[in-house]
């Protein structure tokens, strides 16, 4: 609760601009009204007013009227042609053209991930009614990635209840989230990505286990080939990282395993971000400890992406849009 609280205090801070595709969606909107009410972040919310007003009006919420609401199918004719010119520069060349610009803007996923590019918001959080992959190929296509990285990815902060693990319970994990199957490279940057969130939104010294499951050698097989490489690609790209892989995920997180199965490994049993060798093993590995382990698993956090877009469960409540708009918000400053 602590990061969280942190988080939000620190997106107060900013006071950064979030656009909300998902402007009426009742969890949205309350979340919206809490945001503003709090100061903890300006919002945007996408969608016909009049159904924004009756939902403000059947929850009682106080600060709508602070809220800029962007109609999808009313934009105005200047920003309109902005951001039309804009998207046409940036895909014409993928087949993007004026006709089809102007039918993307009516799609509220589409119009936020613009608006982020455009500098009219600073970041985006969508998800809580849409698919991951509709809320991803608009930030992916139009955002882009951060220079050095072209990889997104989804890590989520795990608060294990044994404080044993990982820095006082707490370890990142990814990719949870996007890549469903990364080559060396991509895991590479999946893990540099996930040790500067790390460091930037949780505050946490990385220390990263390239998760297999060989360690040093104990099996060969073209999967444990990736990480290997992987492993070596990160070496290469930032010398200074505490890393260790490929290693089975005992021997990282449990001093006792690492001294007979990896003596001498820089992390000691004691791994706080754990990467996983494919989207499959993550999304199940963060799921299995969240509800095994009763962790709180805050996320996915995305990573990579030039300005800051984060997806929500479908099952999300209120508070965890909140949380994601604040750190959606501090990402902002780290990028
Ligand atoms: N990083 C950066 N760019 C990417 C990535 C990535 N990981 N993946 C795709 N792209 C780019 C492509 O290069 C392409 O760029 P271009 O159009 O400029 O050439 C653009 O994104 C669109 O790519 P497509 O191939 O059209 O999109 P695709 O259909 O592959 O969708 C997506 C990409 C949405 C990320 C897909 O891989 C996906 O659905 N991943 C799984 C998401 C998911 O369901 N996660 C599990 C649920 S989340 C949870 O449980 C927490």
């Amino acid at each position: 609760m602590e990061i969280i609280y942190s988080i939000r205090k620190k997106a107060a801070r900013l006071r950064r601009r979030i656009v909300l595709p998902e402007g009426p969606e009742e969890r949205t909107i309350q979340a919206a009204d809490f945001l503003v009410g709090e100061g903890i972040a300006d919002v945007i919310l996408l969608g016909v007013p009049g159904a924004i007003r009756d939902q403000a009006a059947r929850y009682g919420l106080k600060h709508i009227a602070q809220i800029p609401v962007v109609d999808p199918y009313r934009l105005d004719p200047d920003d309109q042609e902005r951001y039309v010119e804009m998207m046409v520069e940036l895909r014409g060349a993928k087949g993007v053209t004026r006709d089809v610009a102007v039918k993307q803007l009516q799609d509220p996923l589409y119009l936020g991930a613009v608006m982020v590019k455009a500098g009219d918001a600073d970041g985006e959080v969508a998800g809580a009614i849409n698919y991951t992959s509709d809320v991803l190929r608009p930030a992916l296509q139009y955002v882009k990635t951060v220079p050095g990285i072209s990889t997104v990815s989804g890590t989520f902060i795990m608060r294990i209840p044994d404080k044993s693990f990982g820095d006082g319970g707490t370890m990142l994990f990814a990719d949870c989230a996007v890549s469903p199957d990364p080559t060396p490279k991509q895991l590479a940057e999946i893990a540099i990505s996930t040790a500067r969130t790390a460091r930037s939104i949780v505050g946490l010294e990385p220390r990263v286990a390239m998760l297999s499951f060989s360690t040093r050698g104990s099996a060969s097989h073209p999967s444990v080939d990736k990480v290997v490489e992987a492993t070596r690609l990160v070496r290469q790209m930032e010398p200074g990282l505490v890393i260790d892989g490929e290693i089975q995920a005992d021997a990282a997180i449990i001093p006792e395993v690492a001294d007979r199965k990896a003596p001498g490994s820089r992390l000691g049993g004691r791994a706080n971000i754990l990467i996983f060798p494919s989207l499959e093993v993550g999304n199940i590995a963060y799921k299995l400890v969240q509800r095994l382990a009763h962790a709180e698993a805050i996320g996915p956090v995305l990573q990579g992406l030039a300005s800051p877009v984060n997806d929500l469960s479908r099952g999300c409540s209120v508070d965890d849009i909140i949380n994601v708009v604040a750190i959606t918000a501090c990402q902002t400053e780290t990028l």
